[in-house]
């Protein structure tokens, strides 16, 4: 396994150029399963989890060449329908395949993701879409299994008690442009992940409306098409990138974004006294003078987005004050604190909260990684504090940033890669 050594210090400078994001690649290419053509998916980051998408896609017979950052899939007449236990426990994004595979063959079995380290991850909320569209589900030994003749278009409310689910609201989608009539979700995701995914099943055929607004509707339609799509920037890279700049004190260009999709993460960390100009694709990140403690709350988009929540903690562990982070989506996702406050920072857990008192620096410590977002916080607490910085079992990291290193090592970081 590979750590992380980071000697903090340095004010980062220079240009960044950010990755296409996993997260709407995902989907996508869960979705290429509903045509039999070839789909050319482009400005795909890949990183672990693409890989191991790629891997459950082949395990059903479909075909997939990666070439540089586009990803060409030809589904054919792929006949498996299983995406089997030891793939879909590893990364539980795998777990929308289940729309597609259905909505293509009839009928899918699909094992249940099981929880992670930021909570439990339930999929009730896919499985009653699915289930309204028309599909019988059975769940036993860990699999779900959907069988449905023909999939027939409904009014479905997909709010839970954590409000909109993304990979649900995908999941639905999926199943519901090839069913028999409309579909319309109320209380839909408005990531513009999930938004990318629509406009990618529109160039396939889809008629869909209202992707990126709480109200979704899908008119079904008899079959979809090969397409050619651009997957949009990675916000949550960029809201990363724009927190190592500020963290650092330092100026940072970050390019090929869409500032629109940061607008939450902007708007706190421009209340927190970081200077932020807005581009067309990009932003310029810079701060000289002290920071404001600021108080979040992660809400689903366009609030403050739960993946940017334990970068944002580690910005507020070094600001001098008392900041309240609230996690409403995840409330358990705080296994960052420990490791925070291993590196000498003050944050107290009260509930769905944490309470952080800023110090005045944090010290480098060895630290380990668990989550993909925990991770990213602890590699900004190793940037800035004093001496050395260890981070252990990166592969967190691997799996949703791309040559995340090489790219802090273009803006002056010392970052190196070592093995464990
Ligand atoms: C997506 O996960 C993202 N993953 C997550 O990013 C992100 O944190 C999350 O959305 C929230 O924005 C991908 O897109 C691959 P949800 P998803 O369903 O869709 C509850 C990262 O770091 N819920 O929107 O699985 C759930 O427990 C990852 O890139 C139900 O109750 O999340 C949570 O509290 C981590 N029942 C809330 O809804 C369900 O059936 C939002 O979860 C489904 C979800």
């Amino acid at each position: 396994m590979d750590k992380f050594v980071i000697e903090g210090g340095v004010a980062l400078k220079g240009e960044v150029k950010i990755s296409g994001s996993k997260n709407a690649l995902l989907p996508i290419l869960a979705a290429t399963l509903l045509t039999q053509e070839k789909c050319i998916i482009k400005n795909a980051a890949i990183l672990k989890d693409t890989l191991t998408m790629v891997k459950i896609l082949r395990s059903l017979g479909v075909s997939v060449n990666i070439d540089n950052s586009t990803i060409e899939v030809k589904s054919g007449s792929f006949t498996k329908n299983t995406a089997d236990y030891r793939l879909v426990s590893t990364m539980r994004a795998s777990f929308c395949v289940l729309g597609p595979i259905l909505a293509r063959l009839k009928s899918a079995k699909v094992s249940l993701p099981g929880g992670c380290v930021i909570g439990v991850r339930p999929v009730d909320l896919h499985l009653k879409g699915l289930r309204t569209l028309g599909a019988k589900i059975e769940i036993k030994d860990g699999y779900v299994y959907a069988e449905a003749k023909q999939l027939r278009g409904e009014r479905i409310f997909l709010g839970g008690s954590f409000g909109s689910s993304v990979l649900a609201t995908d999941n639905v989608m999926m199943a519901a442009v090839l069913a028999n009539g409309t579909t319309i979700i109320e209380n839909a995701a408005c990531e513009p992940e999930v938004e990318d995914l629509a406009n990618f099943l529109n160039k396939m055929g889809a008629k869909i409306k209202g992707q990126g607004t709480p109200t979704i509707e899908i008119r079904g339609v008899k079959k979809l098409y090969g397409a050619e799509y651009e997957i949009i920037p990675d916000r949550i890279e960029a809201g990363t990138f724009a927190i190592a700049a500020a963290i650092t004190k330092g100026h940072v260009v970050i390019k090929n974004i869409i500032p629109e999709h940061l607008g939450a993460v902007l708007e706190k960390l421009k209340e927190a006294g970081v200077l932020v100009k807005k581009g067309k694709d990009f932003i310029e990140v810079k701060r000289k003078n002290s920071l404001k403690p600021v108080d979040i709350a992660t809400l689903p988009y366009p609030g403050f987005p739960t993946d940017m929540q334990a970068q944002f903690m580690t910005l507020m562990s070094i600001t001098p004050g008392i900041s309240v982070i609230t996690e409403r989506i995840y409330p358990e996702r705080f296994m960052h604190v420990a490791e925070l406050n291993r590196m000498g920072a003050q944050i107290f857990r009260e509930g769905p909260s944490a309470i952080v008192h800023g110090v005045k620096n944090l010290v480098g410590a060895p630290v380990m990684a668990s989550d993909l977002r925990a991770s990213a916080a602890l590699v900004l607490a190793g940037l800035v504090a004093k001496n050395k910085t260890e981070v252990f079992r990166v592969y967190h990291l691997d799996r949703g940033y791309e040559k995340l290193e090489k790219k802090l090592e273009i803006l002056g970081a010392r970052v190196f890669r070592e093995k464990e």
